[in-house]
């Protein structure tokens, strides 16, 4: 999409087709009052010292784990992100990642692809049925929430774990329980969370070890949450049955042992991949700027203090 219309005086410098390399970035933010950040941009010290015109950063995600947000206050330079208009596409792919994990739909795809399929046969690739199954949601934020909505409408018992009791998730019938409880007793287990220093490695082998033997784990928060070589272990040895996973830590690169495992299926960091989510995500990346630039704080302020 043409994001020129929408922000106004300032002219947009989109130098090439596809990712800047961090030193073309760096070459070219000395000139800039503004930057659209994608995800995997990190937008540290470094990058805040080269911008020294920048009064804004809009981020092209809702998670902002990427941003050195003190840094960016200590300079004066606003932050923004995408919440709300990506919680349905993101649930809805949580969703997706967990029925195909439960259904063995990659296995499925993956046998009717390579040929081998020798026809309908009553054992062939049982899975498991959502009625009535725990599902735990780490994060009952905006998306956890979203995803809890459509396990209901699945008839699942619903469980989250939370810093605080959220009365949102317990209209939707969800109990607030311990991380501990959550763990030991879901059937289900999906990742809700951003990424902090309180949930890198969130799912480790200590918690992997207290899942069940059934488990399924679904991530798509961020990779760094999940221990991806404890994660190996605990699929490879039967801690857990399977896993549904759209994040990585070191995207665009998946654990070669997560590639072998036939009971994860792998997700390239697709959860807001809709036209209409990732429409409305440069849409409020471009008003951020605007606003920004015509001395207003945009309503996505991370840190709005930045404007004093
Ligand atoms: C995607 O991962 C986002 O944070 O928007």
């Amino acid at each position: 999409m043409d994001l020129r219309p929408l922000l106004g005086e300032a002219s947009l410098e989109v130098p090439k087709e596809g990712q800047l390399s961090r030193g073309e970035l760096l070459e070219l933010l000395p000139k800039a009052d503004g930057l659209i950040a994608l995800l995997n941009v990190r937008v540290d010290s470094e990058l805040l010292a080269a911008g020294k015109r920048l009064k804004i950063v809009a981020n092209f995600a809702v998670g902002y784990d990427n941003v050195d947000l003190a840094e960016a206050t200590r300079r004066g330079v606003v932050v923004t992100n995408t919440p709300d208009v990506l919680t349905d596409a993101t649930a809805d792919f949580a969703f997706t990642l967990l029925l195909a994990a439960a259904r063995r739909l990659g296995e499925g795809e993956r046998l009717v692809r390579a040929g081998a399929w020798q026809g309908w046969a009553p054992g062939l690739l049982l899975g498991t049925e959502l009625r009535g199954r725990r599902l735990g949601v780490v994060g009952a934020g905006r998306i956890g929430r979203a995803l809890l909505q459509r396990a209901k409408g699945f008839a699942m018992d619903l469980v989250y774990d939370s810093p605080r009791q959220m009365p949102e998730a317990e209209a939707l019938g969800a109990r607030h329980v311990s991380r501990e409880e959550l763990l030991a007793t879901c059937d289900f287990v999906s990742l809700h969370c951003p990424l902090s220093q309180n949930t890198k490695g969130l799912i480790d082998a200590k918690a992997l070890a207290t899942m069940k033997p059934t488990a399924i784990l679904v991530n798509t928060a961020r990779g760094a949450c999940v221990d991806h070589e404890a994660l190996a272990d605990a699929l490879e040895s039967g801690a857990i049955a399977g896993a549904g996973l759209d994040v990585f830590e070191n995207e665009p690169q998946v654990p070669e042992r997560l590639l072998e495992l036939e009971s994860v299926v792998l997700a390239p960091h697709i959860a807001s991949a809709t036209l209409s989510a990732r429409t409305k995500m440069a849409e409020i990346c471009a008003n951020a700027i605007r606003t920004r630039l015509q001395g207003s704080c945009p309503p996505t302020a991370l840190n709005p203090e930045a404007m004093q």
